[in-house]
């Protein structure tokens, strides 16, 4: 079974996801860390095109179930967990994850992960082009500056700052021509603005619960 979360950057999608994962003893994929280290590829080999080093490297992941932190995201055998995270990765993933061939090579790899077994899996087409066919699917959001100050609180940066930063990745995200960011058909929206974690956390258990109940 597979339980969809997508939504913009900031929403709380990876803290969600992760504990989700760990209430209903499944899986957690973040397919964001794959856009995040092909984004880092590009920025050490700016010259050759993200689509081909996407193809050309092994970008691969160490699930954890249940997940207690990040999944180890490896690119061949360096372990690039936490070199992917920071903030010109995110704005360079925002930009690679523009570019069609590099969604097609990280489109393959996401549905042969997903295609065995239970997992929470969270990104921004989950739901609409990965796997329209998610038992549950959930569009997180919340108002920009809620995701700005939760963002900024989590880098220790001036949340002016990632508020302009987010703004950016949100319109490219959202204008861009494949796979924008959008709710997909038969999702429920969830606004975090103001809930905590286990709040959103047991409204989609819920949600899985019952989907699991159906079947
Ligand atoms: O969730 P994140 O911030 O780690 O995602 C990094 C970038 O990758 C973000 O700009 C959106 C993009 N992304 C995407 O286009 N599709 C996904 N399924 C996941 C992330």
């Amino acid at each position: 079974m597979l339980v969809a979360i997508d939504g913009p950057a900031g929403a709380g999608k990876s803290t969600v996801a992760r504990a989700l994962a760990r209430e209903l003893g499944f899986t957690y994929l973040d397919s964001g860390a794959m856009y995040r280290a092909v984004a880092l590829l590009s920025l050490r080999e700016p010259d050759r095109a993200p689509g081909a080093l996407a193809r050309a490297h092994g970008i691969w992941m160490r699930p954890t179930t249940p997940p207690n932190r990040s999944s180890t995201v490896f690119v061949d055998n360096e372990d690039v967990t936490r070199a992917i995270r920071t903030r010109e990765v995110s704005d360079a993933a925002s930009r690679v994850a523009a570019d069609p061939a590099v969604r097609e090579v990280l489109l393959e790899k996401q549905r042969a992960l997903l295609s065995d077994g239970d997992w929470v899996a969270e990104g921004r087409d989950i739901g609409t082009v990965v796997a329209p066919d998610a038992a549950v699917k959930v569009y997180l959001t919340a108002s920009a500056h809620e995701r700005a100050r939760r963002r900024a609180a989590e880098l220790g940066a001036d949340e002016a700052t990632v508020l302009a930063e987010q703004a950016l990745r949100d319109r490219r995200d959202i204008e861009r021509e494949h796979s924008p960011l959008r709710t997909a058909d038969g999702a429920v929206t969830l606004d975090t603005t103001g809930m905590d974690v286990d709040q959103v956390v047991q409204r989609i258990a819920e949600l899985a619960r019952a989907a699991a109940a159906e079947r």
